[in-house]
């Protein structure tokens, strides 16, 4: 076997077996295969799909090119994972509702590649917090909080590692076998027993009609079953981003609010869904609008923002901060963005927004550009806002002036105002359970 020939039998349409797939896998993060071979084999895949038994045997090869977390002894621990989105704090909030109610969090999360940073660069803009604590202090925090929350310092799927940093630079992100098989491979060997998958469909997301995002959810559902591994896929709405804030401190300070009981109404319904099934996975209610009910009994009681501060500062992080958020560091200029015209806000897409919180220093460019923790964007309009000219419909939170003028007129041209009130997409588009 050569990958020479496993480039040729996918680039003409054929179907690769286990043995070959799992011969690229092990080659390819050893070192023995190179990137531009690699490169060659992920466009055909990309171009020509694959079918489920591929994208299955994929995903196992790639879960079992490093180690596999045994978490058994935390009893059943369900994981959440999404597929992206621009303002997606939902970790943050949701980590501490679960392990309020005495479910084990015990998760890995990653940083952000474009946009804004992953749940670690946001935990990191606490001060003090850790990220990268030995699988064994994980463990016990765990056994001993109830949730830990660390980055990816552990050998868990190396292969996706590489394969999703090469997909990054050639184009070849948006891909349902290639997404699938790089988050269930993550899942699988960070050792969780049940999974509730956020697919994100819309403008700011892989996904951007819900066929697609159907498609790719039962993908993955297939995969986690096949894996022993029960997996429910919440497809929600991508269209503008989520909540309003845009940006990593800005984001963890709109998590605090949300846990004292200032929700916003997206962010309100994709926690309570994809809470409501993570509780009826690990038997905590069988009934998803009771467990909607629970959760907002936690917020209410002051139970989940206990768990928050007792979680972060179980991990160094300083919680003066989340007490009161004003001692957050601010950015140098926060610049208001005003409308142009009567009317409703009818479009704000996700992705352009995302691209200036990025511009602003929100999220990273290459992996090894520096974020800024304090810049972004914070939305005081969403689709369907009616507006008056002159009034605020957003803030820039930048380090540099001349930047934020530049970045809150591109934030303007996203704003798109019309005199007929849009019709509103549902946040949540469907529950594949
Ligand atoms: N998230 C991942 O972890 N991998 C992808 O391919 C897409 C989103």
């Amino acid at each position: 076997m050569n990958i020479q020939e496993i480039i040729a039998k996918k680039r003409d349409k054929l179907e690769l077996n286990k043995e070959e797939i799992e011969y690229f896998i092990t080659n390819y993060t050893n070192g023995s295969i190179a990137d531009y071979q690699a490169a060659a084999l992920v466009m055909a895949i990309y171009i020509n799909g694959m079918s489920d038994e591929e994208t299955t045997n994929l995903t196992l090869a790639m879960a079992n090119s490093g180690d596999i977390l045994n978490l058994s002894e935390l009893g059943t621990v369900v994981d959440k994972h999404s597929t992206g989105g621009i303002g997606d704090k939902v970790t943050l909030i949701l980590a501490p509702i679960i392990a309020s109610f005495n479910i084990p969090v015990a998760k890995m999360s990653g940083r952000g590649l474009g946009y804004t940073g992953g749940t670690i660069d946001k935990l990191e803009s606490i001060p003090g917090y850790k990220t990268n604590l030995k699988i064994e202090e994980f463990i016990q925090n765990v056994k001993q909080n109830g949730i830990s929350i660390i980055g990816q310092t552990l050998n868990l799927a190396p292969a996706d590692k590489k394969l999703y940093a090469l997909r990054d630079v050639i184009s070849a992100t948006e891909s349902i076998p290639l997404i699938s098989s790089s988050i269930m491979s993550k899942k699988i060997a960070a050792g969780a027993n049940k999974i509730v998958l956020d697919v994100t469909c819309g403008s700011g997301a892989f996904m951007k009609n819900l066929k697609d995002a159907e498609n790719l959810a039962n993908m993955m559902k297939k995969i986690g079953n096949l894996a022993n591994k029960k997996t429910v896929c919440v497809i929600t709405n991508m269209e503008e981003p989520l909540g309003k804030a845009v940006g990593n401190s800005l984001e963890v300070i709109e998590a605090v609010e949300f846990l004292k009981g200032n929700m916003q109404q997206d962010v309100k319904e994709v926690i309570l869904e994809l809470g409501s099934y993570m509780m009826k996975l690990a038997n905590k209610g069988e009934n998803i609008e009771e467990n909607k009910k629970k959760i907002l009994e936690n917020i209410e009681n002051g139970k989940a923002f206990e768990k928050f501060k007792n979680w972060i500062s179980s991990q160094g992080g300083d919680i003066s901060f989340l007490k009161n958020t004003n001692n957050f560091k601010k950015a140098k200029y926060v610049l208001p963005v005003v409308a142009q015209s009567n009317g409703y806000v009818a479009s704000l897409n996700a992705q352009k927004v995302g691209t200036i919180s990025m511009n602003l220093g929100a999220g990273r460019i290459k992996k090894e550009d520096i974020i800024s923790p304090e810049v972004g964007i914070v939305l005081e309009k969403k689709i369907g806002s009616k507006v008056q000219k002159g009034e605020v419909l957003a803030y820039i939170h930048a380090n540099n002036e001349n930047l934020a003028n530049i970045q809150a007129k591109n934030l303007q041209m996203v704003y798109e105002i019309k005199d007929q009130k849009p019709e509103l997409k549902k946040n949540i588009l469907k529950v594949i359970a």
